[in-house]
């Protein structure tokens, strides 16, 4: 039995013809004998009749006792359904088979759990959808995303050909470069003691691309990254990973535009205004407190360092005198917080080092709070008018450091913006998207802990022009040609320009970031050395795949997106891996496993 249609293809006009459908028993009724099975693909539904007065007795028991997601061939008549049983919500609705043959492929075993219900099954937990993926992939919210991430994959491909991108491969066998984010690492079998590495991203060989003189390099590119993992990250995602020579950052801005704007109207028909917004690092963490801002709406951060730097409030005036800033946001509406939100609030500050979460609630016409009767008329008009205090609003203070109160105010503007959409008291649009790039981060930043400088995003960046002069003397005013684009709060992918030169590359490795010669030589050899035989100017950057499909898709989390994703703990629940090997597996390798598995 060879199908002829999908199961959403059928309509009114095909009533009187001959068809074959294939597929999953999605939902089965039987109504005093007669049983009526809706019968699912990847495409949509159709409804089968099984009549004991129109078919073979037999058949119809057949269908009587299928269980859902058995796996059936039918061919029959098409017929339009009696009036009153026509069903509107699928396309199929007008029709029904007469089954007069039907095959059982598979009969399907009592489920683990419900799925042609998407009320309960956006209940399972997600453990057992993991378990079961391909069961879940089934479910038709699953079987969208994934259609949407090929379709944008295809989308991408095409639009970076018309570009003159070519596609280029890039190995998964790499070596340790021990610089970013933690590594996986494979033993040799051959080489005795020796790894390679799984790449964190292809960043290396697609600069090497350019020296190859590919121009325009593109992939989608598989990287792996050993962290701790969130909603938002997997050890191992998708890149739309991109190089191009002879360019400079206007360029970059102008390509991802283009994409971007390309995508969007491709998977939801949605026209992306461009060019995006441009803001400077040191602007979106002074009115955001955050580098990636959700802009969708205000609740800006708002300075008072000047205001409170004579204040009779020690703990604003003493930052003050550190050198530090005060800073305070208004959450309008936000004065009804209950206590248990305003510790939530006070333990984001204090994970941050500060001491505590200095607020004024506004309600009946009173300042609330026990810090208001050290404030100056002065000060509080001050509050008033740069904050436009109103009755019902919440003012929220960090005096700290520059960048932790600037980082304290951005995570509790997210935190009260949160509950604000939960009380329907802020209202953002499910089908706005607000782009913007973020750009002239610092080249550098400060670890207090291993008292040394890092690269704010790899030491391949470039610093920008004018500040390359103080790299020796003042490395921490060193701006970078780096740029992120984000969206609604998420950071969708990052990228620079490079560094070109080897004398510059070997600087920045050995002066700033402490690298011995021996070291640089080891890890970085022989990038410096292609970088000595012709290497154009290049830049590039990387949009992550995953969150970008999440975000069409309106996903929580990319594991919703993803086939098979990992757990918060880096398992996969299906095949059950991590696992152990065998002990033959590890002497091939050369390894001795010193920490024995308890069951063994
Ligand atoms: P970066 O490390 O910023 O840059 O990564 C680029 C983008 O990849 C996505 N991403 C992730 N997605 C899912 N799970 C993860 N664990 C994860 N980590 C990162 C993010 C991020 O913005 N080689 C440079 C790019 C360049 O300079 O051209 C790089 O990898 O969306
Ligand atoms: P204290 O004088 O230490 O009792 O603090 C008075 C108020 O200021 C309390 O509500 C603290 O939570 C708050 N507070 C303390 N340190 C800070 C800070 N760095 N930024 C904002 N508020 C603070």
């Amino acid at each position: 039995m060879k199908r002829t249609h999908h199961c959403n293809e059928l309509r009114l006009e095909n009533a009187g013809q001959e068809a074959t459908l294939s597929g999953w028993v999605h939902s089965r009724r039987d109504l005093g004998g007669v049983i009526f099975i809706d019968v699912r693909d990847r495409e949509g539904r159709t409804q089968l009749v099984f009549d004991p007065q129109e078919s073979d007795p037999v058949l119809v028991e057949t269908a009587g006792k299928l269980h859902s997601e058995s796996v059936i061939s039918v061919s029959g008549k098409v017929r339009q359904r009696p009036d009153d049983t026509e069903n509107s919500k699928i396309s199929t609705g007008q029709i029904e088979i007469v089954a007069a043959v039907i095959e059982v492929h598979n009969a399907a075993a009592v489920l683990p759990f419900q799925i042609d219900d998407p009320e309960a099954a956006a209940k399972v937990n997600e453990e057992l959808r993991l378990q079961y993926r391909y069961l879940d992939l089934r479910r038709p919210e699953m079987a969208h995303n994934l259609r949407l991430r090929s379709k944008v994959a295809t989308a991408t491909r095409v639009f970076m050909d018309g570009e003159g991108f070519l596609e280029v491969e890039t190995p998964t066998l790499f070596k340790s470069t021990p610089e970013g984010a933690r590594e996986f690492l494979v033993p040799s079998r051959i080489s005795h003691g020796e790894f390679y590495a799984l790449p964190q991203s292809p960043q290396q060989f697609k600069q090497v691309l350019m020296c190859a003189g590919v121009d325009k390099y593109f992939q989608l590119a598989r990287c792996y990254r050993d962290e701790d993992l969130r909603a938002d990250r997997q050890p191992e995602f998708t890149q739309i990973d991109i190089e191009m020579s002879f360019i400079d950052r206007e360029d970059i801005y102008a390509l991802i535009e283009g994409l971007l704007k390309t995508i969007w109207k491709t998977a939801l028909d949605y026209d992306v205004p461009t060019p995006f917004p441009r803001i400077a690092y040191r602007e979106v963490m002074d009115r955001y407190g955050s580098d990636k801002p959700d802009t969708r709406y205000s609740m800006e951060i708002v300075d008072f360092t000047e205001n409170f730097s004579t204040s009779g409030f020690k703990v604003f005036s003493g930052a003050v005198e550190r050198g530090g800033v005060v800073k305070a946001i208004n959450a309008k509406g936000f004065a009804c917080v209950t206590q248990g939100e305003m510790e939530s609030m006070s333990e984001i500050a204090k994970g941050l080092g500060a001491k505590g979460l200095a607020f004024i609630k506004v309600e009946n016409g009173e300042w609330k709070s026990p810090i208001v009767k050290f404030f100056s008329d002065a000060e509080k008009a001050d509050l008033t008018e740069k904050l436009n205090v109103e009755e019902g609003d919440l003012i929220l203070f960090a005096a700290d450091e520059w960048l932790n109160a600037c980082e304290i105010l951005g995570r509790i503007r997210q935190y009260a913006a949160g509950k604000l959409l939960e009380m329907g008291k802020l209202e953002i649009p499910a089908d706005q998207f607000n782009f913007l790039w973020v750009i002239e981060f610092p080249l550098l930043a400060f670890d207090r802990e291993m008292d040394r400088w890092f690269s704010s995003h790899h030491p391949f960046t470039s610093p920008v022009q004018e500040d390359a002069g103080k790299l020796q003397s003042d490395p921490k005013s060193v701006r970078g040609q780096h740029y992120d684009v984000v969206v609604n709060g998420v950071e969708l992918g990052g990228g620079s320009i490079r560094i070109h030169q080897p004398e510059l590359q070997k600087t920045v490795f050995e002066d700033l970031l402490k690298l011995s010669p021996e070291v640089t030589q080891a890890r970085f050899g022989y990038m410096l050395e292609a970088f000595k035989y012709g290497c154009p100017p290049h830049g590039g950057i990387a949009l992550g795949f995953d969150r970008l499909i999440a975000l069409l898709c309106g996903a929580d989390s990319i594991r919703d997106v993803i086939a098979f994703p990992k757990t918060a703990k880096g398992s996969c629940l299906m095949t059950d891996s991590p696992a152990a090997v065998e002990v033959k597996q590890l002497r091939d390798l050369h390894i001795d496993l010193k920490v024995a598995k308890q069951a063994e």
